[in-house]
């Protein structure tokens, strides 16, 4: 059975962080041509991700919000733009976390977005039936497969019943997936992982989460459940 470290993927948001905050941005910053490829392959998908995540949020008018794996912000931000009441935002990546309270602060909105530096499967139970709506993108990417259906029962038990749950899945078997399992594992020794529709269904049976609405991106699908009263 093969083993997995966390710390590799904590290290390596930890070094990334600049990168993947530039991701959202004009990507001019990059420091070389390698990166600045990357860059221009992967950040129509992100942005397709990010505008999913908004319009699958919905009214998001005085709602509360988590997002785990908050990364940079730029997502709990959105949701804030759009008018939720709070968002709470999970990292284990310390340079994450330093870039998400930049662009935060940056926007002064240091109010409505509470950042939590910790590891979601460990802190996530003090949060129990706290949120309208809790969602995760870019996130299940990392999480090894013995701890996926933990990951997805503590996400639905963070959201209040009846609540909705949006993530984004990876998925199997394109040229995205090969690529980034190419870089990651074999070149950066971070293990990452991919979701067909079946591995989904499991996940999401495990949880007690409802599918009710999907967006293909292409390489990845971002779906919105309910929690199940
Ligand atoms: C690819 S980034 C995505 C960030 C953001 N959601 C976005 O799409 O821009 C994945 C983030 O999840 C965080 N992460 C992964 N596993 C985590 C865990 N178990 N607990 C908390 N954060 C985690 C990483 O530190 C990283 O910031």
């Amino acid at each position: 059975m093969a083993i997995y470290k966390n710390s590799n993927t904590k290290a390596y948001f930890d070094k990334e962080a600049f990168d993947f905050d530039v991701g959202y941005k004009s990507g001019l910053e990059l420091k070389d041509f390698v990166r600045r490829l990357a860059y221009r392959w992967n950040q129509p998908l992100i942005i397709k991700r990010l505008r999913s995540l908004v319009h699958l949020a919905g009214d998001c008018t005085n709602r509360l919000f988590l997002e785990v794996g908050i990364g940079a912000g730029q997502y709990s931000i959105e949701i804030v733009k759009a008018g939720a009441e709070k968002v709470v935002g999970i990292d284990f990546s310390k340079g994450m976390m330093r870039c998400a309270k930049a662009n935060i602060n940056q926007l002064n909105l240091q109010d409505s977005i509470e950042l939590v530096e910790g590891d979601f499967l460990e802190i996530g139970p003090q949060y129990e039936a706290n949120f309208d709506v809790s969602f995760a993108c870019g996130v299940l990417d990392y999480i090894e497969p013995n701890k996926q259906e933990l990951f997805m029962r503590q996400i639905a038990a963070c959201t209040k019943n009846g609540g909705h749950v949006i993530i984004s899945f990876p998925k199997k078997r394109t040229i995205h997936a090969i690529i980034r399992k190419i870089w990651l594992n074999i070149f950066k020794k971070i293990p990452v992982f991919f979701y067909s529709q079946d591995d989904i269904i499991v996940l999401a049976k495990s949880a007690g989460l409802l599918p009710v609405e999907e967006i293909d991106c292409g390489a990845l699908t971002v779906k919105k459940f309910q929690k199940q009263v």
